[in-house]
């Protein structure tokens, strides 16, 4: 059982600030939310300045927090052991091994890198988003510290800032070359919305996505696994997508249109290897507007065929998906899934299947039975409702 279905108060403020108090002998200045977040479609674009559709998770870090006058910081989570992580005043240096005190950490670095007034912090965090599940529980926790900073310190940053701080943590403090998507999706998605983001000039449009009042509903399949392959791996796609757009003398691959596709790939003949990975960009960037066309359109139904190429070229393209993530989508299209595919980086971690309400039992069931006659650990299966972006909770 997971631990927030534990006995005890339910996830929430008032167990994370009592949890806060229990720690740290006093109460919490306030406490701040950020979501975990599923993407519809747009996988592996973001770093290629090109476009993504991701929905925020009723899943959420809880941050409760409270400033301190010597600029030391003290983390706590409920979720990881060890106790507190203290790290003095003048300590905080990028690659020191924190362990998960590495992402809040690396939010304060950012923050007192880009100049703003950030001074101490006493932090204890409590989250439901599964980890290691490509549901982005590290933007989670990064947005929810960002968010509480800003209003410990009334540093008034705007919702893009704050996730650009957060994306500056993953990557320059913790190590990761993640793009920006994660982080926007936690700080500007709103309820009952997916969030078509422009990764190049990072404007947004809030896209409705009232799945229920179609009678349809978006599976999440978290698969359970993480293959250990999948940091190298992604700076890899990452490393070749840039050489390929260097090669063909763009700024990045959103820039080549899915009409230049065909001459984009002659010009590539010999650079070995890059060809698939310009291919699924610039076909991923055409099925989100596609996808985004169908919604925008009422006819959600009619975007489950994109979803399920958008799987296949992951899959043989990109080379990001992996047996479970395989068996999960082929055994949801096969049950009688719309649509449906890996979410996130890939290498394990989870997939999505839109499926009609009528439906939902079965799929889910015929997904479980599959992945135990294949011997893989038991699926972890919801519904994801388009909740709300990070806020203040208490
Ligand atoms: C991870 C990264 C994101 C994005 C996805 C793939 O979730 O953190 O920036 O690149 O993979 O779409």
């Amino acid at each position: 059982m997971p631990a927030h279905e534990a006995a005890g108060p339910p996830h929430g403020p008032a167990r994370t600030g009592a949890a806060f108090h229990a720690v740290y002998g006093a109460g919490p200045a306030g406490v701040w939310a950020a979501p975990g977040r599923v993407n519809l479609i747009g996988e592996h674009t973001d770093y290629n300045d090109g476009f993504v559709l991701p929905l925020a998770l009723p899943h959420t870090t809880l941050a409760a927090a409270a400033p301190r006058t010597d600029g030391a910081l003290r983390l706590h989570s409920g979720d990881a052991p060890g106790g507190v992580v203290e790290v003095p005043y003048g300590a905080l240096t990028p690659g020191r091994d924190l362990g998960w005190a590495a992402y809040p950490a690396g939010v304060v670095w950012a923050m007192r890198e880009a100049g703003l007034p950030v001074g101490g912090l006493d932090l204890h965090l409590d989250s439901t988003v599964p980890t290691g599940a490509g549901l982005s529980s590290s933007a989670a926790l990064e947005v929810a510290t960002a968010l509480a900073l800003d209003g410990l310190y009334g540093l008034g940053l705007g919702r893009q800032e704050l996730a650009r701080l957060a994306q500056r943590a993953e990557n320059a403090f913790v190590g990761v070359p993640c793009g920006i998507m994660d982080q926007t999706a936690a700080a500007r998605c709103t309820t009952g919305h997916a969030l078509l983001l422009d990764t190049r000039d990072l404007t947004a449009r809030q896209v409705p996505l009232d799945l229920t009042g179609h009678g349809l509903r978006l599976l999440v399949i978290d698969t359970r696994v993480r293959h250990a392959l999948a940091d190298g791996a992604y700076a890899e796609r990452r490393a070749g997508c840039e050489r390929a757009a260097r090669h063909l003398g763009v700024p990045a691959l959103r820039d080549i249109g899915y009409g230049q596709l065909p001459d984009a790939l002659d010009a590539l003949t010999e650079l070995s290897g890059v060809r698939p990975l310009v291919r699924h960009i610039v076909t991923e960037n055409h099925r989100v507007q596609e996808v985004i066309a169908r919604l925008d359109a009422g006819e959600p139904r009619a975007a489950g065929p994109l979803l399920t190429a958008g799987h296949a070229s992951l899959r043989d393209d990109f080379a990001v998906s992996c047996a479970e993530l395989d068996l999960a989508v082929d055994t949801a299209l096969a049950a009688g899934a719309l649509g449906a595919r890996m979410t996130g980086g890939g290498f394990g971690g989870s997939a999505v299947a839109l499926v009609e309400d009528a439906a939902e039992q079965e799929v889910t069931a015929a997904v479980r039975t599959a992945f135990a006659a294949a011997g893989h650990a038991a699926p972890r299966v919801f519904t994801a409702r388009p909740g709300p972006g990070a806020h203040r909770v208490a």
